[in-house]
């Protein structure tokens, strides 16, 4: 258990306030009560491939499935022999079915400049760019990157991958230049997507630079499409840089999407695991527009006339599920916001919501934190009374955040759905369905339908409830992952090997009697800071790419906004020495390597690292150090921590 939830874990132990759902809320919502979430649930649970085959009926296909359900664990293929296309669910089935002058994305510059795009104006953009892709040589089955900041664009370039079977990358703005390499070489992108800047806190993200470093790297890739936001001046490569509205102003109007099989490959997402190595997590089509689309409709309760805004970068599973495919395959109107929260001031956010009259609004317990150090003085100036459904997502939510949000943002009025999975999962497993679940702060609450979630021990018995183990789900899910890019072995192995027969989710967490889930954080070295999922070993790797360093050692600390802090452990080279200056060299080199996210926030110089035998960092001593312990100046001795690791290695 990572030791950086502790103080959530207390006080979640200790919560028992229980919020049931505004009698008026349940009237309208797609599920209305306790009961008939109990009965769908049991349903789904009896029979899940009939559960899925009914939610999928409602979605476009070009051909239907023989088979729902192939499980030859850990290898799932969902909706066998189905033909179907996203692009297509999102877009074409809206239009052709009436729904043409209704806003898809109303999106709002960090300037303020805004633009409202129409599910009909939305497809005809996505049509002529899957041309534009076409016509450079791209073609069914080949990666492309995506690089770019939160614009319309950034949609319209995965659509348009998907409506040809081009397997998308989206690759979040905030990685470096080499993290781009990495990713990109991983793929074997034959093009990147991206733009020239972007606006973020009123300055301007360089991101054509970055590409044009990574690409000295890059042999695979044979073009790159530049999208022009912040009209700066950049390098255009001749033969293999062209700009997007060139292109687009000869690409035809008209493409039609491109029946896939259930199973195509629809993007790759890179994630942080246990090692050094990031891993493409890769999605299909089918099963993935299922889950998406009915976890949208479900967990939001959208109807026609909501408009919902989803905080999240694209770059992140989040943007991809619920910024782009659920809610455009549900028909909903959606605001994508390109910038900060605290630009021009600390109430942009609100601002946002009062002006384009978001009903539904979901961010991460992060935001909701620093909203509180901001104060209600922010979202107080505002009109915020459309609002009636609130969101989290991304890390454990603690009580008082939690209570804050519901008070401050919800007026008491709004329930909260506290939902939760991961890049993994592609679609949201354990929350309330905001008309029938009575909410507790702090609690995911209860799986959806179709989800069998368990807490069990390393040997896969149920724990007794009430007591902490580890998260697994039972059955395979549509949205599933289907693998790790290029690496089948190793989702085999930390998935579907740990604890026998489940998937292991890399999370403890804890059900209560009334069958709630109380998630604790992540059991493995994967950290969560601010939301964002970093892994210790590829900061760690980074460190040690510095010429002065010896070895690195990672852990996170408890951080009160940011839920997990990064603490690094350094051994110099001999001849180096410790000094502030090098700390921040240091921090520099990682947001070099991997992205300003990853940087750092304490860095002690050390001697040595306690290591096992086996020479194992004892990463558990660490935290303990980094948490609390008593370190002082820039040297800290760790010989009395060697010594407490091999008098703890005797005693197994
Ligand atoms: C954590 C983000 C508690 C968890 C969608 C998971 C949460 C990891 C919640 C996945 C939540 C996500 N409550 N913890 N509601 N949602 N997590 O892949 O540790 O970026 O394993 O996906 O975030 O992070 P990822």
């Amino acid at each position: 258990m990572s030791s950086a939830t502790h103080s959530n874990i207390d006080s979640i132990l200790q919560e028992n306030r229980k919020f049931e759902p505004p009698a008026e809320f349940s009237r309208h919502a797609h599920i209305k009560s306790l009961e008939e979430y109990e009965k769908l649930y049991k349903q789904a649970a009896d029979d899940p491939e009939g559960f899925w085959a009914e939610v999928a009926k409602e979605l476009h296909w070009f051909k239907p499935w023989t088979k729902v359900l192939e499980w030859d664990a850990p290898w799932a293929k969902w909706f066998v022999g189905a033909e179907a296309n996203l692009s297509y669910n999102c877009l074409d089935r809206h239009v052709l079915g009436g729904r043409r002058h209704k806003a898809a994305f109303i999106w709002e510059g960090e300037p303020g400049d805004v633009r409202t795009l129409t599910y009909q104006q939305l497809w005809l953009e996505v049509q002529k760019f899957a041309n534009v892709l076409l016509d450079l040589g791209i073609k069914k089955g080949d990666r492309v990157a995506i690089y770019m900041g939160m614009v319309p664009e950034l949609p319209v370039a995965m659509l348009a991958c998907a409506r040809i079977g081009a397997t998308h990358s989206v690759i979040f703005g905030g990685f470096s230049a080499n993290a781009l390499v990495d990713r990109i070489t991983d793929q074997q992108a034959v093009a990147v997507i991206t733009q020239d800047g972007s606006w973020r806190r009123g300055n301007e993200v360089k991101l054509k630079v970055a590409v044009d470093e990574a690409l000295e790297k890059c042999p695979t890739v044979k073009h790159v499409v530049v999208y022009k936001r912040t009209a700066s001046a950049i390098n255009m490569k001749e033969g293999r840089d062209h700009w997007w509205h060139d292109l687009m102003a000869k690409a035809k109007d008209h493409c039609p999407a491109e029946p896939l099989d259930a199973e195509h490959p629809l993007y790759i997402l890179y994630t942080s695991g246990t090692t050094g190595k990031p891993k493409g997590i890769v999605h299909t089509t089918g099963g993935y527009a299922v889950g998406t689309y009915y976890t949208t409709k479900m967990v939001f309760d959208l109807k026609e006339d909501d408009t919902f805004w989803c905080t999240a970068d694209i770059g992140w599973v989040t943007g991809h599920s619920y910024i782009v495919y659920g809610p455009l395959q549900t028909g909903a109107t959606t605001v994508m916001y390109e910038g900060a929260p605290n630009f021009p001031d600390l109430d942009r956010f609100w601002a946002l919501v009062a002006k384009h009259k978001v009903t539904v609004f979901y961010t991460a317990p992060t935001a909701i934190r620093t909203f509180m150090k901001w104060g209600a003085e922010y979202p107080n100036r505002h009109d915020m009374s459309t609002l009636r459904l609130l969101g989290s997502v991304g890390e454990p939510i603690n009580p008082e955040a939690w209570m804050w949000y519901r008070d401050v943002i919800g007026k008491d009025r709004c329930p909260i759905v506290d939902t939760w999975w991961q890049t993994e999962t592609g679609a949201i497993m354990i929350s309330p369905l905001p008309g029938a679940i009575a909410t507790k702060p702090g609690s995911a609450t209860k799986p959806l339908p179709g989800i069998i979630a368990e807490v069990v021990t390393r040997a896969g018995e149920k724990v007794p409830l009430g007591s902490g183990g580890f998260l697994v789900i039972k059955k395979p899910w549509p949205s599933m992952m289907r693998t790790i890019y290029g690496d089948p072995e190793r989702y085999k192995h930390q998935y579907w090997s740990d604890i026998p027969g489940v998937y292991f989710t890399g999370d403890g967490a804890r059900e209560d009697k009334d069958g709630y889930f109380w998630i604790m954080g992540r059991v493995d070295d994967v950290l969560n800071v601010s939301g964002h999922r970093l892994s210790t070993m590829e900061i760690e790797s980074a460190l040690v790419a510095h010429p002065k360093v010896a070895e690195a050692a990672v852990v996170g600390r408890p951080d009160e906004m940011k839920g997990q802090a990064v603490s690094a452990f350094v051994t110099l080279e001999s001849g180096s020495k410790p000094s502030p200056e090098l700390k921040e060299e240091l921090r520099a080199w990682v947001a070099k390597e991997i992205g300003s996210m990853a940087k750092p926030d304490d860095i002690r110089f050390t001697d040595t690292l306690p290591k096992t035998r086996s020479g194992k960092i004892m990463r558990r001593l660490l935290r303990e150090l980094a948490t609390g312990g008593d370190v002082k100046g820039d040297t800290t001795t760790l010989e009395d921590f060697t010594v407490i690791a091999k008098l703890k290695e005797d005693e197994q």
